[in-house]
């Protein structure tokens, strides 16, 4: 049987697709809005871009100091089996298989400059990317531009609520899973991740506290009274992270041995070993697709309803269009409606 989380992704791009046509105003987008998602979020250069890259195991994401992320990146991994290729296709791309994931960077960079000019400027406009590997487990995860204080040259005076709102219109979303990432050699009072999840989750029961950079804490502290929830408590326990720092990311250092390398700090660690089975990008991943996949199939009969109610409208559309409908448009909704009965199919195979 196939993953329900694929399942979802394919929905995701449907709805998507359909979005387009439709500019939103029916139940298609009511179907998205219930779709389960993981939204990484955070202050800029805390590391999210990051710890997106490691629960990929891949290096594919443009990284640095700054505003670096502008657009949403809507990131769906598809687990495949042992031993096939690994490959990314970008949505707006077709048919365009990317198997050097620096070029992956390169276009995510371009496309990002297309709609925004290369001028610091944001846009909500999200950018869909599909990673298909067995390397990865099957998730959808959403990296966000990073929350910031102030304007730096160049950008609107009103950059910093822009990038609010922008980041609350996705967690918002009862369904969204929040992915709060924090520094730890930053007081975590002061926290913008823990901030705004505080505002949209209030009762910490779809916030994963993320804490990374725990290898730049000063000499002689760590971050138990975080990551025990002491300092902040949360539903789900926090996980810690280490990443690639600038320097490794500079010489490369490559992926799986970063994976490799942040297991043994956790397992070598005075501080941390007693909690190394519960840290790190790979444990972070697998806790995720766990969790999502329950999620979604808690939803199953209500994401059913939304996918019937679909095809009622597309339905009464197609006739309202007079049958057969020549191409472009007609032809669209001919494809989407086919393709909601057969996830109509699927999720009532899943309820039984
Ligand atoms: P984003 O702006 O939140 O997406 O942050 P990035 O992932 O781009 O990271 C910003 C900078 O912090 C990069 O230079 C990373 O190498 C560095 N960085 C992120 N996480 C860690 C970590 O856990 N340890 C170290 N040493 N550096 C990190
Ligand atoms: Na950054
Ligand atoms: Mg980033």
């Amino acid at each position: 049987m196939e993953n329900l989380i694929d399942f979802v992704n394919r929905l995701q791009i449907a709805c998507t697709a359909l979005g387009d046509y439709s500019g939103g105003n029916n139940s298609l987008s009511s179907l998205w809005e219930a779709l389960p998602s993981v939204a990484v979020v955070g202050g800029q250069s805390s590391g999210k871009s990051s710890v997106l890259e490691s629960i990929v195991g891949r290096d594919f994401l443009p990284r640095g100091s700054g505003i670096v992320t502008r657009r949403p990146l809507v990131l769906q991994l598809h687990k495949t089996e042992n031993g096939t290729e690994e490959y990314a296709e970008f949505l707006h791309l077709t048919n365009k298989k990317f198997t050097d994931f620096s070029l992956v960077r390169k276009e995510i960079q371009d496309e990002t400059d297309r709609i925004t000019g290369k001028n610091k400027q944001i846009s909500p406009v999200p950018i869909h990317l599909s990673i298909f590997s067995p390397n990865v487990v099957n998730l959808t995860l959403i990296d966000l531009p990073g929350l910031t204080k102030v304007a730096v040259e160049g950008q609107p005076e009103t950059i910093a609520e822009d990038i609010e709102s922008m980041v609350r219109s996705y967690v918002a979303k009862p369904n969204c899973l929040i992915l709060a990432v924090s520094p730890a050699n930053q007081d975590i009072a002061t926290s913008d991740a823990i901030k705004l999840a505080k505002e949209v989750d209030p009762e910490g029961d779809r916030t994963f506290g993320v804490l990374t950079k725990l290898d730049l804490m000063d000499k002689g502290t760590n971050a138990l009274d975080v990551i025990e929830g002491r300092s902040y408590r949360l539903q789900h326990p926090w996980v810690g992270i280490v990443n690639r720092s600038q320097a490794d990311i500079n010489k490369s250092v490559d992926m799986m041995v970063a994976r490799r390398k942040e297991r043994e700090y956790f397992e070598t660690s005075p501080d941390y070993g007693h909690l190394a089975a519960k840290m790190g990008s790979e444990y972070l991943a697998k806790l995720l697709s766990k969790l999502l996949e329950s999620i979604i199939r808690k939803r199953i009969p209500n994401i059913l309803a939304l996918i019937t109610k679909s095809i009622e409208e597309l339905e009464r559309e197609l006739d309202r269009l007079g049958r057969p409908v020549a191409i472009d448009a007609g032809a669209q909704l001919y494809t989407i409606l086919g393709m909601c009965r057969a996830f109509e199919k699927i999720f009532k195979e899943h309820l039984d």
